[in-house]
């Protein structure tokens, strides 16, 4: 049986796209089967229109399916993405994390297999900070967290093994073949060690 893996993101002026679509892909080729969702926008019309690129990205991801609880129970392994809002994840996904309490109460989300991407406007403008306080989430879940850390040699050229990421230039710049590289990376190595973790569970126990 395929390997479940969820892609859960959000994206404003689309470069978090970029990354989730390369993660994605990365997953598929690995033999996952892979669910593609972004999170809900809870900005004002008003916010989103005012920005020429952040209203052609909500255009070009209409068609992308909301994130609900029951992907998030029905993934063996949950890749997210955000961009950094002041180092930190967005507001939206955190929402989207924060509807989480009816599979957290029961346990549904211990064991899950987490891993996260980010983009960022400047090069030190808190992509790790991002995605290492997205991970504190992923340790209330007794989630198993999978970095890519430099497991690949495209890591030594991308240069962040807390998770894929890409300086966007505040959305003016689209990823770089070496960024979607990486988050291809990132999705077919969480996809590989989902695969291995839940076949080892189903393996029988084996006394010594
Ligand atoms: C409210 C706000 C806060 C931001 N904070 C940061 C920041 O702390 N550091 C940074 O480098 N970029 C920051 N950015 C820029 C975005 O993180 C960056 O443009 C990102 O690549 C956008 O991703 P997206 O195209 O997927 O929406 C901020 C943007 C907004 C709107």
């Amino acid at each position: 049986m395929a390997i479940k893996v969820a892609i859960i993101y959000y994206s404003a002026t689309g470069t978090t796209y970029r990354l989730a679509r390369a993660a994605e892909q990365g997953a598929s080729e690995a033999g996952a089967d892979v669910r593609f969702r972004k999170v809900r926008e809870l900005a004002p019309e008003e916010a989103i229109a005012s920005n020429q690129g952040w209203a052609a990205h909500r255009l070009e991801s209409q068609h992308v399916p909301e994130a609900s609880l029951d992907d998030l129970a029905w993934a063996d392994a949950v890749i997210f993405g955000t961009p950094t809002r002041y180092g930190l994840p967005t507001a939206q996904l955190k929402q989207f994390l924060d509807t989480t309490g009816p599979l957290w109460v029961k346990g549904a989300l211990v064991n899950k297999i987490c891993s996260a991407f980010t983009s960022s406007g400047t090069a030190h403008g808190g992509q790790e900070t991002t995605i290492v306080n997205l991970n504190t989430t992923f340790y209330h879940w007794g989630a198993i967290i999978v970095a890519p850390g430099y497991a690949d040699p495209i890591q030594f050229k991308a240069g962040n093994p807390y998770g894929a990421s890409f300086t966007s230039n505040n959305g003016a710049l689209k990823p770089d073949e070496t960024a979607l590289a990486s988050a291809r990376f990132q999705g077919k190595r969480v996809a590989e060690l989902a695969a291995q973790f839940v076949a080892g569970r189903l393996a029988p126990m084996v006394s010594p």
